[in-house]
């Protein structure tokens, strides 16, 4: 296809790079991300034809009312900049458009800081991936997310984090793992995972977070995915006050938790409530091998992944997505895990990844490790 194509055929459906700029315009990704998309579907430059689009497809649509317009004015000062120094011609509803704005909307400063925006998240399938295969066409999940301007907000949990992307390109790289199991999420905050795992035929969902506002702000976004009816549940889950009892009633199959190892204070809680939720058998899970499979002569496991596999055959296992900020922080975890009889796993190289998001340039996805942990006491 040529590159200032946007559409094949008679279809509706978008290609990339297209694709890819219409994604990073929705999930509000920085200017600069757009303006160097943009540049990729004009072949080099952004051309009246990539303008045309992005008036179409991203700039009007956001104009009545959708979109945060503090955004899309400073993505149509810098693309009018971009094409202005490239000597080029930029058409008028760019320029009208951002005169609308100057004269609307005077100070880009006025978003208060815990105004809440809506971000779209766009997992696009990769042709290779098997829904993509069954359907054979283009496919992608949209999750519109509520999220802060304030990073900070609802400790933490208002915002996107890497490794919440992480964990779910996980989830939609592997559906299989989770498929028919029993899912819990610790320190949900604006739901990504729990709203990929919904999509991938779990048997239940958990969603927990210790912070109200959070888990206010995370219901929200249930309701805008309608994950009720896909059966997601949520839960006010602080680590410091959970009750032995009451994490042991939840019994899921797996445990998982996005970016959640970066508080030394909060360590120990957390390790005590993954330690409590991994501690109990497996009884009747659809994986369970009744023991007869699974009895492996120990000498012909080979890495420490292998043995996680295994683990998870019999046990709850759990999946944790982090990105290491400070190593003190995340080797005090690993030995505070130990000393609770948790093998933490890095797995990252092991699992075959998808890259669900290859718009989103402001993710780096190299910066995320994936932990899978289990209870090695039995
Ligand atoms: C960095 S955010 C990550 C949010 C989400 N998992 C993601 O990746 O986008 C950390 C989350 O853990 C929650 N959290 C932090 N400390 C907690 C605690 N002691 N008990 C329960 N939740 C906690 C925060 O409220 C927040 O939602």
């Amino acid at each position: 296809m040529m590159v200032n194509e946007a559409r094949s055929g008679k279809s509706d459906v978008i290609h990339p790079p297209w694709l890819h700029l219409l994604s990073a315009f929705l999930a509000m990704e920085p200017s600069d991300s757009l303006i160097s998309i943009s540049k990729e579907c004009g072949g080099g430059a952004i051309t009246e034809n990539v303008q045309n689009f992005i008036w179409d497809k991203c700039i009007s649509k956001s104009s009545n009312g959708k979109g945060h317009t503090p955004y899309v004015k400073s993505f149509l000062k810098k693309v009018i900049l971009e094409i202005e120094s490239a000597g080029a011609v930029v058409i008028d509803e760019l320029y009208e458009q951002l005169s609308i704005y100057m004269t609307t909307l005077k100070d880009d400063g006025l978003a208060k800081e815990d105004s809440r925006i809506t971000k779209e998240i766009s997992f696009l399938y990769p042709m290779d991936h098997v829904e993509a295969r069954v359907c054979q066409s283009p496919r992608k999940l949209v999750v519109p997310l509520s999220c802060s301007l304030n990073m900070l907000e609802g400790d933490t949990g208002c915002s996107l984090w890497p490794s919440g992307l992480f964990l779910s390109e996980f989830i939609l790289s592997c559906p299989e793992l989770f498929s028919l199991k029993s899912c819990f999420e610790l320190g949900s905050g604006v739901g990504l995972v729990g709203i990929c795992l919904a999509h991938v035929k779990p048997s239940k969902v958990v969603l927990s977070d210790g912070d109200l506002s959070t888990l206010a702000n995370l219901k929200i976004n249930l309701e805008l995915n309608h994950t009720s009816t896909l059966g997601v549940e949520c839960l006010h889950l602080p680590w410091e006050s959970a009750l032995e009892r009451d994490l042991q009633a939840l019994m899921p199959d797996i445990v998982l938790g996005a970016d959640v190892i970066y508080d030394p204070q909060c360590i120990p809680h957390l390790v005590r409530v993954i330690a409590t939720l991994l501690t109990k058998e497996k009884s009747n899970s659809p994986n369970s091998s009744n023991g007869q499979d699974c009895s492996v002569d120990s000498s012909i496991l080979k890495s420490e992944y292998e043995e996680f596999v295994l683990a998870s055959m019999t046990k709850p296992v759990a999946y944790l997505a982090s990105v290491v900020r400070n190593i003190d922080t995340y080797n005090y975890f690993l030995k505070v895990a130990q000393q609770a009889n948790l093998r933490v796993v890095d797995i990252t190289q092991n699992v075959k990844m998808y890259n669900f998001l290859p718009y989103m340039r402001s993710y780096e996805r190299s910066s995320v490790r994936l932990l899978g942990i289990y209870c090695s006491f039995h």
